[in-house]
């Protein structure tokens, strides 16, 4: 047998029908596609930018690397407390971003067999990490304008009994909330675990965190990479301990490492400084949205993340020329129907932003 004759036979079928997260090389001009903070580029050199690396220098030459870490994370999870105000009563789990805390639950959860549930278009690690563990994955469309379809999700919830359901809260790729009265019907209606997917909460205000005490069955879940520490991979679900002890069994014993845990408790000190950054992101936000809506052509869709989608006549079209002009943003046309002509994209510094509204003029 040669080697596609032995993947063939040894490899799960739906692994090897599913396509692989789309990553787009390093790219050397302006990058608003992946939603991190620009703020802290090192060309960017901000006084505070620079007080970070330099903190994150001296931890990182006394950290015990040569050492395992301790896996309990004792420094950095009293200061994911204190800055993000999780609750003492809550557990929390953390992961090499969201999407290790993502192949956990779904690991916890569904592994062989067992249904997952998400709202579409949405995260496609969800569907990944589901196939992944051999669960099966059962999409819900959003309406048109990306609103929750409450019917239908009600309805798939009562055929399917997802074992587990991700509600992304501002979505992405779509930028919008959903009504808490509708995700109260939802968890209201799940016969299994719930889980809010607040990544983009510092540009939304809104959380789910201070009513979990309300529900058996949800947790919240978030991530540190779109307010600086993308790079660090960080991520973060709490909610009730017993949940979270659960889950915690299917982590690889040493996830986060000593240099990970040592650089986000040194950069989480700036937390204001972040928060001051997503401030600005916001402010970015509202004014690409104005900017796009004057486009040709051109519908934004409100968002409340540090991203706008928009569709355009032609967004491959658009998509080249823009990258022709040093600007990559993200195409996920082709992500779902409802997607058909969008890019997402992501809010920059100020200066990326005139650039890319420069740019568009141009082109459109
Ligand atoms: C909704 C959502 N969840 C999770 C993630 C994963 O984030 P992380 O970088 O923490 O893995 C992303 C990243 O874009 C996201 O958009």
């Amino acid at each position: 047998m040669n080697t596609a004759e032995f993947i063939t036979k040894t490899i799960r079928p739906e692994v090897q029908a599913v396509k692989a997260y789309p990553v787009t090389p390093p790219w050397t001009g302006i990058k608003i596609e992946l939603m991190e903070d620009n703020h802290l580029d090192v060309a960017n050199n901000t006084a505070t930018s620079a007080a970070m690396r330099e903190a994150v220098a001296h931890a990182v030459a006394d950290a015990a690397f040569n050492r395992y870490p301790d896996p309990a994370a004792p420094a950095l999870k009293a200061k994911l407390r204190e800055k993000l105000d999780i609750a003492p009563e809550h557990g929390l789990l953390l992961g090499s971003g969201s999407d290790e805390v993502i192949a956990m639950v779904s690991q916890a959860a569904v592994a062989g067999g067992g249904t997952v549930l998400s709202l579409e278009p949405s995260f496609a690690v969800f569907r990944n990490a589901a196939v992944a563990c051999a669960g099966r994955y059962v999409g819900v469309s959003l309406n048109a304008d990306f609103s929750l379809n409450l019917d239908a999700t009600l309805a798939a919830i009562a055929r399917e009994q997802p074992k587990l359901i991700w509600l992304v809260y501002p979505n992405n790729p779509t930028g919008n909330s959903y009504g808490d009265e509708q995700i109260e019907a939802i968890v209201r209606a799940a016969p299994g675990l719930v889980i809010i997917d607040e990544a983009y909460e510092p540009f939304a205000g809104r959380s789910w965190a201070s009513r979990l005490n309300e529900f058996p069955n949800v947790l919240v879940m978030r991530t540190l990479s779109k307010i600086g520490l993308a790079g660090v991979r960080l991520g973060y679900l709490f909610g009730a301990p017993e949940w979270i002890n659960q889950i915690d069994k299917v982590r690889a014993p040493f996830n986060v490492s000593v240099l990970q845990q040592v650089a986000a408790t040194v950069i989480l000190d700036h937390y204001d400084e972040l928060k001051r950054h997503a401030a600005l992101m916001v402010a970015e936000r509202e004014r690409l949205f104005v900017e796009l809506q004057k486009l040709p052509g051109v519908t934004p869709f409100p968002s409340k993340a540090n991203f706008v989608l928009a569709r355009f006549a032609d967004s491959a079209a658009v998509f080249e020329a823009l990258k022709a002009r040093g600007i990559l943003v993200r195409n996920l046309s082709a992500m779902h129907p409802l997607m058909a002509n969008t890019l997402r994209i992501s809010v920059g510094i100020p200066a990326e932003m005139d650039a890319l509204i420069n740019a568009l003029k141009e082109i459109l």
